[in-house]
């Protein structure tokens, strides 16, 4: 069904508001199939009917529905590695040395983090560093607004797609296979944990604190620039001084926020917070 122009206005205005997200009107196409998805999923025979169901809140996470169907979870195991190696061999043993004996421990935050395949990556290339991990509290936190595939991410098992970069090393290390499906250790699974956030909710974000590194890759991309910058700040306070944030290859601070200090490293560069 093809949703009148009116209604497209609203409903993704309605979502924007709710999430950040932003459909250009070039992307009507594809709102309107995910859509009209969730109107016949809820009987509906307008899509302006549905739009009142979301906005009064008449269906209990009918939101929740749409959003899981609206959002992009593209992801695999070390995605861009350059940036990967400017993290395990440059930002953690830079952290690891200003660590010292009683305060062993770091932060680190997945926000947008998909269906888990980035977190985990993230857990494999802090255990390859830490040598004595035993010795030290390291919390890997993974959000994300797609209930779906934070359900994924629990399950820690995934198909070729997801490894198709994972260097040989790793995969032999911190997988084990099984009838064509690749499951992440146990070890490794312990290692982060998992919940719902809304990047876009203030008041949620200001439970995240002390944070040493925080990844949001490939996610600002997909909001419009008030609320990625809106974002943005909230980060600003998650971060301890000196705390570090990766972007996405093709994002930037530059038109978000002023108070982070670009710096180039031998691999690759990273935003710090001064
Ligand atoms: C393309 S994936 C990026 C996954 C991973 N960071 C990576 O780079 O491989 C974007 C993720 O951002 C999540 N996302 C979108 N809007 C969000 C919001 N308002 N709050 C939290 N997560 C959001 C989506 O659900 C999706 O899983």
């Amino acid at each position: 069904m093809e949703i009148s122009n009116g209604d497209f206005l609203l409903l993704r205005d309605y979502v924007n508001q709710r999430t950040g997200l932003f459909f250009e009107d070039k992307k009507k196409y594809l709102f309107d199939m995910r859509v009209d998805k969730r109107v016949k999923e809820v009987s509906c025979d307008t899509a302006s009917e549905y739009y009142r169901i979301l906005k009064f809140g008449l269906r209990v996470g009918e939101l929740d529905n749409l959003v899981n169907l609206l959002t992009t979870n593209e992801t695999y195991f070390f995605r861009n590695l350059p940036q990967l190696q400017t993290f395990s061999d440059e930002v953690l043993p830079e952290l690891i040395r200003h660590k010292n004996d009683t305060h062993k421990e770091f932060n680190i935050w997945s926000a947008g983090c998909s269906t888990g395949e980035e977190p985990y990556t993230l857990a494999m290339l802090v255990r390859d560093k830490l040598k004595d991990l035993q010795n030290w509290n390291i919390q890997i936190l993974a959000t994300d607004i797609d209930r779906e595939a934070l359900e994924e991410c629990r399950k820690g098992i995934y198909g070729s797609r997801s490894i198709k970069d994972v260097p040989p090393q790793y995969l032999m290390t911190h997988f084990t296979y099984s009838n064509g499906f690749f499951m992440v250790k146990p070890e490794v699974r312990r290692m982060v944990n998992f919940g719902y956030l809304n990047l876009i909710d203030k008041i949620k974000m200001t439970t995240f604190r002390d944070m040493d590194i925080i990844f949001c890759r490939n996610v600002l991309i997909y909001f419009d620039l008030d609320s990625a910058r809106q974002v943005v700040n909230g980060f600003y306070d998650s971060l301890k001084p000196g705390g570090y944030i990766f972007l996405g290859h093709s994002e930037s601070m530059s038109r978000l926020s002023a108070a982070f200090k670009l710096v180039r490293l031998k691999n690759g560069t990273v935003y710090v917070k001064e």
